[in-house]
């Protein structure tokens, strides 16, 4: 127990490790039949959690349960095998036990010095990343807190990259009255890109954006809208559209990238997508992606490791480290490797730990397997929504992304759209299945994503049950 002014205490650290231990392996057990969100309102949650600062600390133990007690209605099973909301992955054992050491040993993997030990291990999940992608031994990148930040390190090397061909250097010298880089991406570029380019600089209303009908963008336009540009351009590319799990053909991209007169940068946004080349049945998908200039992708959604962690390369290292390294007294002269010039970020988290337990626990052959397990589930549900009178499929499912929506006997668009809207909050307020609503070309939509390793074909079954027994309750 802390006293107010008395020194800082250092004692229940076993016992708080063990409480810790205890309600993370009662959770994890409960995953199979927790429901997957109790959907407190922020009213609820703030009852539950909000409070003055304590004056005086507690019992680390007893603080660890009193969270975990007051904070469990708002815990989703977002890890859990039944949560196809937004794009998450689930935690492995091995992912966990090497995200949880890592905490313990409590490294800084922002500089050699700082830690050798995950420096090293970082450069060779890097390395088991570019083997298990079939991606170029050359490329340089780094671990990342997720896709928006691994796209943030490949369209900051674009600027680099693009600066240098106008004359100027965009890190050292920024783009104030300098010529504009044109950024042009499919009508389908994720949110996360447009935000990196806000921050870049860019403007996240400057990038030009080309149909993409199916969610694939459409070449014969972009190819017009290219010879239209004078100067460099950075082109953006999708392997995974998010609400449809569509694929820009990246070979073609790569194409128009080589033949623009004026020199283009091919950036892909592959946060998941990039794992259909695990598979010999789904590498087609990724086709021309190791043809890329850089690229992003996320290890928390299908790696299976947990919050947070992404990944970007790049063809050009020296660049790479162009926009972010900066001289500093105090930390120059690492014997090794230094992150943080790879990075925005100096300290960070010991992410390459879970990474490397995860590739070294499951290897390339259990990635496939979970790969085309949930491809497989992902085909199952689609064949469902197919099957049954009253929803409809709004696009093949390519991947392990599944877009339907429900269609009402005599509904208006309108209409139609707001029975869309009250059916995923009635499947989220049923507990069995979380799945998240979208938009898609212009009508509201439901999507369900799958790639979680604990999902089994049970787990589409009753997915599928929730799906339907939303439908029959609305329409009633
Ligand atoms: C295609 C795509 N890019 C980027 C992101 C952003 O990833 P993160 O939330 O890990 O930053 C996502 C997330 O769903 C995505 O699907």
């Amino acid at each position: 127990m802390t006293s107010a002014g008395t020194d800082f205490p250092a004692d229940g650290g076993d016992e708080a490790l063990r409480a810790a231990h205890a309600l993370a392996g009662a959770f994890l057990d409960s995953l199979p039949q927790r429901p997957v969100s109790r959907v407190p309102t922020p009213q609820e949650m703030a009852l539950a959690l909000d409070e003055a600062l304590p004056e005086t600390g507690g019992d680390p133990a007893a603080v660890v349960g009193e969270w975990f007690a007051r904070a469990e209605r708002g815990i989703t099973a977002s890890p859990g095998p039944r949560f196809f909301g937004f794009v998450n992955g689930g935690v492995t054992p091995a992912a966990l036990a090497g995200d949880w050491l890592a905490s313990a040993i409590d490294q800084n993997a922002g500089l050699w010095a700082g830690s050798p030990a995950a420096a090293q291990t970082e450069l060779v999940v890097l390395r088991w990343l570019r083997e298990l992608f079939g991606l170029p031994a050359a490329w340089e990148g780094a671990l990342t807190s997720g896709a928006t930040m691994a796209n943030l390190v490949g369209l900051a090397t674009a600027r680099q990259w693009a600066g240098r061909r106008l004359g100027f250097d965009a890190a050292g010298d920024g783009l104030a009255g300098r010529p504009p880089i044109v950024v042009v991406a499919s009508s389908e570029i994720h949110l996360s890109a447009v935000k990196c380019l806000g921050t870049l600089g860019f403007g996240r209303n400057q990038v030009r954006r080309v149909a993409a009908r199916c969610g694939e963008v459409d070449l014969v336009a972009l190819a017009g809208l290219l010879r239209g540009i004078d100067g460099p351009v950075i082109l953006i590319g999708n392997a995974g559209e998010v609400n449809s799990g569509h694929f820009d053909d990246l070979a073609a991209l790569a194409d128009l990238r080589d033949g623009h007169p004026g020199g283009a940068w091919l950036h892909v946004d592959a946060a998941f997508g990039l794992f259909a080349a695990v598979s010999p049945r789904l590498a087609h998908l990724v086709r021309g992606i190791e043809r890329a200039d850089s690229l992003a992708a996320d290890g928390h959604k299908w790696l299976n490791v947990p919050y947070d962690c992404g990944f970007a390369f790049v063809r050009d290292g020296a660049l790479l480290r162009e926009a972010f390294a900066v001289g500093g007294a105090y930390v120059a002269g690492g014997a090794g490797w230094d992150p943080f010039t790879h990075v925005p970020e100096m300290s960070r988290r010991f992410r390459g730990l879970a990474a490397w337990c995860a590739l070294k626990a499951y290897g390339r052959a259990g990635y496939r397997a979970l790969v085309e397990r949930c491809v497989d589930n992902a085909a199952a549900f689609a064949r469902w929504v197919e099957a049954t009178p009253g929803v409809e499929l709004m696009n093949p499912a390519p991947l392990n992304i599944v877009c339907f929506r429900f269609v009402g006997a005599g509904l208006d668009g309108s209409a139609n759209d707001e029975l869309n809207r009250a059916a995923v909050r009635t499947i989220q307020a049923d507990g069995r299945a979380f799945v998240t609503g979208t938009v898609w070309q212009g009508r509201a939509a439901i999507r369900a994503a799958f790639d979680n390793w604990r999902t089994t074909a049970a787990d589409v079954g009753l997915l599928q049950d929730a799906v339907a027994q939303a439908g029959a309750s609305l329409s009633a």
